[in-house]
């Protein structure tokens, strides 16, 4: 027998025709005569039927099987007796009697339902993974990501980008995370550090004379887990010689339409721009979900002229009172509903969450309105652009906790009171950040991104004496709130380049000890050029409707970086470390190498429904 046509693609059309199809038991039914099997691969099942009065053979096989068994079948494709069809499956119109087939592998009993998917402990998928990419979705998922990725290299080979790999065996790159260290036998006392991304690689290849590289990367960073970060993951990585912001906007733009269209998603760019500031004023956050409004407004100048001293305190000290307007919610609002907001206000830094409720039979609020006259009221009222029946709450602090504030209770809010277009596919760019923040614990400024990005020509002259003010050509790329790219423009000239080293604190020595190729490549001849680079998981996981990337990524680890399925990181027998000229001070391998708070580790109760199965 040799497998001639999927299960999922056979059609009412193909009825008479003869075909051998392979592939998983997905159920198994006996009804005492006959035994009906749904047969699954990856296109999709189909009902195979054993009748005793017309195959013994086939009848007594089929009694044997069990789920997960690996099957091929060969039969005519009929059309199901009238009555037994199911309409709302793909081949629910059709069934194959086989006259011959072969059990290919049996299947022990399986430690979770495949059909009971994502309500399955999440560590019991991640450890018996393989059953886990059986399940449909999971399938969809995984191929959802290669259409993408297939779109995104048809794509940019058709706009003349060359894909060149590079090493994963490298020196150190700055992109803010710590290093993954690989250690060296042939040169004792030295390390490798996977890369976190292919960043002085790729601007390498520019002065190379590459002109336009590309590469599906994977990039590895050893930092704190969540459920849109993984200690490897992907990049579609980017970079372009003589290409100004405009350049890469239009190529990414060009590059996004069609990987959400491999997803059936049409997308109209150009997308907006807006400025690092105008999304944090607006939105309160530098990756804004612009899927709805709920915009924070801003009541500063009312604050500084009332007679309320926490707010007029907070605008004397430099800081502001800011404002979310929730329409209608005046009367629905209860009591309870504003305790548990100013909570969560509380638990994002404001030291309390007032609120003004203008109901149709006047105003009330959290006790703020004794020490504000009528007059700041209604200047309130216009700033927060609230009308009879909304409510509006406010917070007064710095800048920075006002604004943080607000924007983590506008995603909250947004929510809870079911504010969100589900339907929108929501892109911006984000422009003009700042080109350095300050580090707080270090109590030093460092790259916003990260130090290869240009300054903005005009302000060039502040990166000695006020480098705070320096903005960056540098750019995010926001989708429904969630970061999906980023990039800039990079230094081409050695000598800002070391000017910028000199601002993060780093010597002419270290820098040059670091990245003295670079520095010496930007003396050869290096073209002006920039790039981006897109988190390819993040984008399929949104596009897939997931809520972690873990579902995108076929082998992902867990929260605290293990592989459940391999059980990596283990401990190295010693020979290996001798080889490798490494000694374990103090600090024997845990035989249980990850932290009790790992999220996807199979609990007792993952391992006792093993056991039980
Ligand atoms: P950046 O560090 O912003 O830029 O990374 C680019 C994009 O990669 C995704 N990403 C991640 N996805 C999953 N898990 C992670 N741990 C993770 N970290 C980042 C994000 C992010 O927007 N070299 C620069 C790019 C450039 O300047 O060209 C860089 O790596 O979606
Ligand atoms: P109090 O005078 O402490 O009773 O506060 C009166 C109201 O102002 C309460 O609703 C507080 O939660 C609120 N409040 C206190 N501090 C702030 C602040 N920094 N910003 C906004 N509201 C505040």
């Amino acid at each position: 027998m040799k497998r001639n046509a999927s299960c999922g693609r056979l059609t009412p059309g193909d009825q008479g025709k003869e075909v051998c199809v392979a592939g998983w038991v997905n159920a198994r039914r006996d009804l005492g005569g006959l035994i009906f099997v749904e047969l699954r691969d990856r296109s999709g099942k189909v009902q195979l039927v054993a009748d005793p009065n017309r195959n013994k053979d086939v009848h007594e096989k089929f009694f044997t099987l069990r789920n997960e068994f690996v099957l091929i079948a060969q039969g005519k494709i009929s059309q199901r007796p009238e009555g037994t069809e199911k309409l709302d499956q793909p081949t629910g119109l059709i069934e194959i009697y086989p006259d011959q087939v072969e059990i290919l592998n049996t299947s022990r009993p399986l430690p979770f339902q495949l059909e009971l998917g994502q309500q399955v402990d999440e560590s019991l998928r991640l450890k018996y993974r393989y059953l886990d990419l059986r399940r449909r979705e999971m399938q969809r998922n995984l191929i959802l990501r290669h259409r993408i990725t297939t779109a995104v290299r048809n794509y940019l080979d058709s706009q003349h980008f060359l894909d060149i790999e590079t090493p994963i065996l490298c020196k150190a790159t700055p992109e803010g995370a710590r290093d993954f260290l690989v250690p060296s036998r042939l040169n004792p006392g030295t390390w490798y550090a996977l890369p976190q991304s292919p960043q002085l690689f790729k601007q390498t290849l520019m002065v190379s004379g590459m002109e336009r590289y590309y590469q599906i990367a994977r990039c590895f960073r050893d930092e704190d887990l969540r459920a849109d970060r993984q200690p490897e993951f992907t990049q579609i990585d980017i970079e372009m010689s003589f290409a100004s912001e405009e350049d890469i906007f239009e190529i990414s733009e060009g590059l996004l339409r069609e990987a959400f269209r491999a997803a059936g998603v049409d997308l109209e760019p150009p997308f907006p721009r807006l400025t690092y500031k105008e999304v944090l004023d607006r939105f309160g956050s530098d990756k804004p979900d612009m899927r709805f409004g709920l915009e924070i407004r801003d009541l500063s100048e009312v604050a500084g002229r009332c007679q309320f001293r926490v707010f007029k305190e907070a605008v004397e000290k430099g800081g502001c009172l800011k404002a979310l307007t929730l329409q209608g919610m005046a009367e629905k609002s209860s009591r309870k509903q504003l305790d548990t907001w100013q909570e969560l206000a509380k638990g994002f830094g404001a030291k309390g969450l007032a609120w003004l409720s203008f109901k149709s039979d006047g105003v009330k609020s959290s006790g703020i309105d004794k020490f504000l006259s009528p007059d700041e009221i209604e200047a309130m009222r216009q700033l927060a652009q609230a009308e009879t029946g909304d409510l509006v709450l406010l917070v007064a602090d710095t800048y920075k906790v006002v604004v943080n504030t607000l924007g983590r209770l506008r995603l909250k809010l947004a929510e809870e009171l079911d504010l969100i277009d589900t339907s929108k596919h929501a892109l911006l760019w984000v422009v003009d950040f700042p080109l350095f923040e300050y580090n707080e614990d270090e109590k030093r400024l460092e790259a916003v991104h990260h130090p290869f990005t240009s300054p903005r020509l005009e302000d060039l002259d502040s990166l000695a004496a006020h480098p705070e003010r320096v903005r960056a050509r540098a750019y995010d790329i926001v989708y429904n709130g969630v970061e999906i790219g980023g990039g800039s423009i990079r230094i081409h000239s050695k000598d800002v380049q070391s000017r910028v080293f000199s601002v993060i604190g780093l010597t002419a020595e270290t820098a040059f000890e670091k990245f003295g190729f670079l520095l010496e490549a930007l003396e050869s001849g290096a073209p002006p050029h920039g790039g981006i680079a897109f988190g390819l998981d993040r984008l399929v996981m949104l596009l897939a409707g997931c809520k972690s990337i873990r579902d995108v990524i076929a082998f992902p680890k867990t929260q605290s970086g293990a592989c459940l399925l391999t059980d990596a990181p283990s401990a190295a027998p010693d020979e290996q470390l001798k080889e490798l000229h490494l000694q374990h001070v103090g600090l024997e391998p845990s035989k249980q190498p990850r932290s009790a708070d790992d999220e996807a580790r199979p609990s007792n109760k993952a391992k006792a429904a093993t056991v039980e199965s």
